[in-house]
């Protein structure tokens, strides 16, 4: 997990604009399939959200969310993210968790979250070098999620 972090430290003081985003994104545009397409995807995002809720540091940022529908937007940002076909209607990350950010929603937190993400492919034994992709892509919203400044 620790090497894969080594790319975003660099990311987080440039920060990642969207357009950077989109060009990382096209390049791992068959990633959706290759990690099991929405099959994989749906049973991910369904065993990560009951793992975030049942993190005591995690599940208060999640309070008056419906959590149906948080799993719904997630499933269409990573689709979107993984360049599977996406039908994403949920806001820019920046805008989705600047109250959150301004609740304590810090370091700790993604970081956790991206532990939480990764331990879910491992479990479902989707290979390393795809998950290692996987992760990539994620931590690169690190910018966005934790609202950092741009540069
Ligand atoms: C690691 C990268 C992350 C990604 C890719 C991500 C992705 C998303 C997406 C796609 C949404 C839906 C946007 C919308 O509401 O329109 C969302 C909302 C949300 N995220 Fe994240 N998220 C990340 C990190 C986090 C972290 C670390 C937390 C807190 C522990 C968090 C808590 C939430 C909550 C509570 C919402 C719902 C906000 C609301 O409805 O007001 N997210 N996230």
């Amino acid at each position: 997990m620790r090497p894969l972090r080594a790319p975003l430290a660099s990311g987080r003081s440039e920060g990642f604009c969207q357009a950077d985003r989109r060009a990382r994104m096209s390049a791992v545009s068959s990633l959706f399939e290759r990690l099991g397409g929405d099959v994989a995807l749906q049973a991910a995002v369904a065993s990560f959200y009951e793992k975030v809720m049942g993190d005591p540091s995690l599940e208060p940022f999640f309070a008056n969310v419906s959590m149906d529908i948080q799993i719904k937007k997630m499933i269409g940002f990573m689709r979107m993210a993984m360049g599977g076909p996406h039908d994403y209607t949920g806001r820019d990350l920046r805008t989705a968790h600047r109250r959150l950010v301004a609740q304590g929603l810090g370091e700790a937190h993604f970081d956790a979250i991206v532990d939480i993400l990764e331990a879910t492919f491992r479990e479902m034994e989707i290979e390393e070098d795809l998950i290692a992709q996987a992760i990539e892509l994620v931590a690169s919203t690190h910018g966005d999620v934790l609202c950092l400044e741009q540069a």
